[in-house]
């Protein structure tokens, strides 16, 4: 008989607990896939266990405490002690996944983190092994599932946004303090995560523009049904003329595009490269038990040599003026000539509409466009200059748009 497989727990709630009793459940497959039996040596958690007593006992360490301190310094420490270790800390690796890495690589072991993002949609393990040696262009995530929730409820039930984050909260999908998730932050961090695997390159959270769904209204949604458009919180990831550039924003897809039927608390990444054209993986993006088999799968990889590890990364530069499609919703007084001076400003900038829907509002007007591709700058320069007309009844409200359809 081969000697057991000794899993050192750090932490133990919603996914540790659900790990815990998965790990149990799964031990006979795990030993015939492996050739060896999984067991938890050690349980840590704020009032019990010992991390020093865990790590001398275990093969591999699992952290589900999250957040920075103490996770940081007992994945580094379990990782300088020879340890493979798993993780679904997603703050952790946004923000110091360079140092971890180097750790990894020191040591020869495994760092592994497919939880981390998009709970258990595989796009971890297909960046990192499958698209390996692919050049990936560009990556379009739905990697937050508690905004996806939010924003499908205001499409299909014309509710506000308060109404929807209170549905959410009731049924589990957002938490009691839901900030990082409708500002942006948590997908910006998962975003940070794909980014680094995709390109190879050295990205934080800090070098992610991020914007949340606060300020959307349920008539953003209206409008953009009479657009063929569907309204999204994106993560985009993608390669410029002269570096890359990674951001989250609320986005609105046209109905051919995958992402765009992707409902409810769901996720879902587009891949994109020349060689394989689109690749999409989508599934339930959180979760006790979702992310505890991620988790799970994880543990096996790392059990069965030889260990993959982290490739060295390369520095490029950070891009933050792109070029994008635009949705612009515009309430203005409904007098002649005010569609021709808004025509002009947008032409100074070089922006072009594309299409143009327009309601009568007793004395005022609403007019929402779809403008083409433009650089940022130039957009938000042109909006600047139409924001300060005399005739606007309301500060315009804009939101990107991506226009590829597969
Ligand atoms: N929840 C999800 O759906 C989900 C999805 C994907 C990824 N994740 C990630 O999974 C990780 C765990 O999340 P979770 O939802 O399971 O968190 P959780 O329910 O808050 O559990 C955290 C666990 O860590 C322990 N802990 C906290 N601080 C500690 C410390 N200083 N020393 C030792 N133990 C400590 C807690 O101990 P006590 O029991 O004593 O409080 C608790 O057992 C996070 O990185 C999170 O981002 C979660």
């Amino acid at each position: 008989m081969s000697e057991p497989f000794r899993i050192g727990l750090l932490g133990h709630g919603t996914i540790g607990g659900a790990f815990d009793e998965l790990l149990l459940e799964r031990t006979e497959a795990v030993q015939a896939v492996t050739g060896r039996r999984p067991e938890i040596a050690g349980i840590l958690t704020r009032s019990r266990g010992d991390f020093d007593d865990i790590l001398g006992r275990s093969d591999l360490i699992v952290e589900l405490i999250g957040g920075l301190e103490p996770a940081r310094e007992y994945v580094l420490r379990a990782m300088a002690a020879g340890k493979h270790v798993v993780t679904a800390n997603k703050q952790l690796l946004s923000q110091h996944g360079d140092e971890l890495w180097d750790a990894a690589r020191e040591h020869g072991v495994q760092l592994r983190f497919e939880a981390s993002v998009a709970g258990v949609v595989p796009v971890v393990r297909v960046l990192s092994e499958s698209l390996a040696a692919a050049h990936v262009d560009r990556i379009h995530g739905i990697v937050n599932g508690t905004t996806n929730y939010i924003l499908s409820e205001m499409a299909s039930r014309g509710c506000s946004y308060a109404e929807a984050l209170a549905d959410a909260q009731q049924l589990g999908y957002a938490e009691a303090d839901p900030s990082e998730d409708v500002n942006g932050k948590d997908a910006a961090a998962k975003m940070a995560i794909l980014a680094r695997l995709a390109f190879g390159a050295a990205v934080t959270l800090s070098d992610v523009s991020y914007e949340g769904i606060e300020h959307l209204t349920a008539d953003d949604l209206a409008y953009a049904r009479e657009l063929g458009l569907s309204l999204k919180l994106i993560g985009t990831a993608e390669r410029t003329g002269e570096g890359i550039s990674v951001r989250v924003h609320p986005v609105f897809l046209y109905g051919s595009h995958p992402l765009a039927s992707v409902n409810g608390p769901f996720n879902a990444v587009t891949i994109e490269s020349e060689a394989i054209t689109e690749v999409t993986l989508s599934g339930p993006g959180a979760g006790g038990s979702q992310t505890a088999s991620a988790v799970l799968g994880d543990v096996v990889s790392a059990m069965i040599p030889p260990p993959s590890l982290p490739g060295a990364v390369h520095r490029l530069p950070i891009v933050t003026d792109v070029t994008s499609a635009f949705y612009l919703h515009l309430e203005v007084a409904d007098r002649p000539g005010v569609l021709a001076q808004i025509a002009e400003r947008l032409g100074l900038q070089g922006a072009s509409v594309k299409s143009v829907v327009q309601r009568g509002l007793g004395e005022n007007a609403r007019l929402v466009m779809v403008v083409h591709p433009i650089l940022e700058s130039r957009f938000f320069a042109a909006v600047d200059l139409i924001g300060h007309l005399d005739f606007m009844r309301s500060p315009p409200r804009a939101i990107r748009v991506i226009e590829e359809e597969f």
